[in-house]
Formats: C-alpha cells, sequence, structure tokens
C-alpha cells in the first residue's frame, strides 16, 4: 500500500516504515499518524513480517507535532477530541518487536516517538530533546514519563524546563539509545538486527517483550511474578523444546513459532 506521509517496505521477514515529510522535517501531523498507524496494523497482520523498523531516513527522524497544525487549537479542541491519544500509542502497542533507527533531530514528538519503539539505535548526528517548553507546551505523548524512566529525573527535568539537546554520546551513556552506529550504516544495522530477531520464535519474543514492558508498569514483585509466569510457560511451546535440543546437539534451532 502506498501512502502520502510515510514509505513502507519489507526486508525479508522485516518490515520497514519510513517517515516521508521531508518539506516539514517528518513534523508528525495527524494524517501522517493514521498512515503510520495503518501500517503497523498491515505488519501486525503479515504473517511474513516478524519485526519492524521504524526510521525517518538519514537526516533527521521527526522535529515533533506539527506545530502548525496545533497552533490555533484550543483547550475544549484538544480535550474533547482527546488529541495525541488516538494513534500515537499505537506504536507502543505493537506486539511485534519494532527498532527505532534515529538519524538526526528527534525531537518533542519524534523523540517520544522513538521511545515508544522498543529500542533506539541511532548514528552519529542523532540529537534528542524535549522542546515543547520553548513553544510555551509540555511534552503530550510520554516525553515526561518514558524519557524519565529512560535517562532519570534530572536529565530528564533539565532537558524538559530548557529544552536541551542530548546529542548521540549523551544519549547512549544515558541508556536512551542501545547503541551508536556510524553514519550511512544505520538502516542496514537496524535491519540487520531486527533479522536478528525475526529469526528467534515470535511468541516467545513478544512474551520477552510484554516481560520488559511490565518493568515499567508495576512493583519489582509484582515485575518478577509476571516475568516467572512468561518463563514458565515458554515451556508450553515446541519451539523451547526445539532450541534447547539444539544448543544441547550443538546445531540452529528451527522455531516454528508454536
Ligand atoms: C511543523 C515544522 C516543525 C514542526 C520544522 N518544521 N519543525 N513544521 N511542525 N514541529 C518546518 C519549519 O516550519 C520549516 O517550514 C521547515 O520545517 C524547516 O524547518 P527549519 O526550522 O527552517 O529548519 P532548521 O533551521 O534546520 O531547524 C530544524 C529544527 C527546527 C531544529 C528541527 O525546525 C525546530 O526546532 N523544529 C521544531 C521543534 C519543536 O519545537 N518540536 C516540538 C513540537 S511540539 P517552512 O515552511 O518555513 O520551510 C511537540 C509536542 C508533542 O512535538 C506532544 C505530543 C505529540
Amino acid at each position: 500500500m502506498s501512502y502520502e506521509h510515510i514509505v513502507t517496505t519489507t526486508r525479508g521477514p522485516v518490515g520497514i516504515i519510513t517517515l516521508n515529510r521531508p518539506d516539514a522535517m517528518n513534523a508528525l501531523c495527524a494524517d501522517l499518524i493514521d498512515q503510520l498507524c495503518i501500517s503497523i496494523d498491515e505488519f501486525e497482520n503479515d504473517q511474513s513480517i516478524r519485526s519492524v523498523v521504524l526510521t525517518g531516513g538519514n537526516k533527521i527522524f521527526a522535529a515533533g507535532a506539527d506545530v502548525k497544525e496545533m497552533q490555533d487549537k484550543g483547550f475544549i479542541d484538544v480535550y474533547l477530541a482527546d488529541f495525541i491519544t488516538k494513534g500515537w500509542e499505537r506504536v507502543a502497542s505493537c506486539r511485534k518487536p519494532i527498532i527505532a533507527a534515529v538519524s538526526g533531530y528527534a525531537l518533542g514528538g519524534g523523540c517520544e516517538l522513538a521511545m515508544m519503539c522498543d529500542f533506539i539505535l541511532a548514528d552519529e548526528s542523532a540529537k534528542f530533546g524535549q522542546p515543547e517548553i520553548t513553544i510555551g507546551a509540555i511534552p503530550g505523548a510520554g516525553g515526561t514519563q518514558r524519557l524519565a524512566r529512560a535517562i532519570g529525573k534530572s536529565k530528564t527535568m533539565e532537558m524538559c524546563l530548557t529544552g536541551r539537546m542530548m546529542d548521540v554520546q549523551e544519549a547512549e551513556r544515558s541508556g536512551l539509545v542501545s547503541r551508536i552506529i556510524p553514519s550511512g550504516d544505520l538502516l542496514s544495522e537496524a535491519v540487520k538486527t531486527a533479522e536478528t530477531i525475526a529469526s528467534m520464535s515470535l511468541p516467545i519474543a513478544i512474551l520477552a517483550k510484554e516481560s520488559v514492558n511490565r518493568a515499567f508498569e508495576t512493583s519489582l514483585a509484582e515485575g518478577l511474578l509476571f516475568e516467572r509466569r512468561a518463563f514458565h510457560s515458554t515451556f508450553a511451546t515446541r519451539d523451547q523444546k526445539e532450541g534447547m535440543s539444539a544448543f544441547v546437539a550443538k546445531r540452529k534451532p528451527k522455531f516454528k513459532d508454536c
């Protein structure tokens, strides 16, 4: 399917979504978010796709929500429409593993969108920020919450109160970015990483993802219990039998997603 503001492609088992509003720094207008949701639905429903990469291309990830679209809205408009809620969280609710590949600016809603993915790979040009305060707003799609969980209170407060951006080294040191990739290699490395994930058992990968995500939703004791039960449930799968017997027999496992 073709879209106005995004481009979707596949590389074997990996679905790639590229944000594509170059004239507006990939600003995340409502139509773009709608198209992003549809593309995620498509990749979720496509059984040949086992992991997803979300990128903005090699110049910019996204400069945030579309300020021109937002500027004249009033409280009642955004409140009644529950602005931001519909659509945006679709990335966070994607069950298949999804990697953000960030080049250039990931600002405001762009940073928030990257943080909705399971992890962030970034190249040397990447810059992360929550500059909403500089335009008289605050983050609205998780910037105060997911960023605080990722990098702690002090840096999050400074970024949200001053609009200061982090370069990629600081973002990696702080735990926002899992790895820095040399410029030019980002997409291929993100796809390679997604292929590695795609080679695992999909239900087991989803269980792992759900378990990690519990860490952000619950107490340690409850999270550990969730993890333990999820771990136990892997023993109900053939892929656990296959994985462990392949290890013992010193051969590669052939997972069947069952
Ligand atoms: C709409 C945007 C935009 C945005 C850039 N543009 N960011 N349009 N919404 N978020 C447009 C510019 O208006 C301009 O259009 C064109 O893209 C190029 O941008 P420039 O500013 O001229 O480029 P440059 O000087 O290179 O600066 C790049 C930049 C800057 C540092 C990324 O554009 C910038 O600071 N952007 C806004 C960042 C921001 O405040 N983001 C938070 C948004 S609020 P024209 O027509 O002039 O060529 C937000 C709230 C999230 O995200 C809440 C939940 C979603």
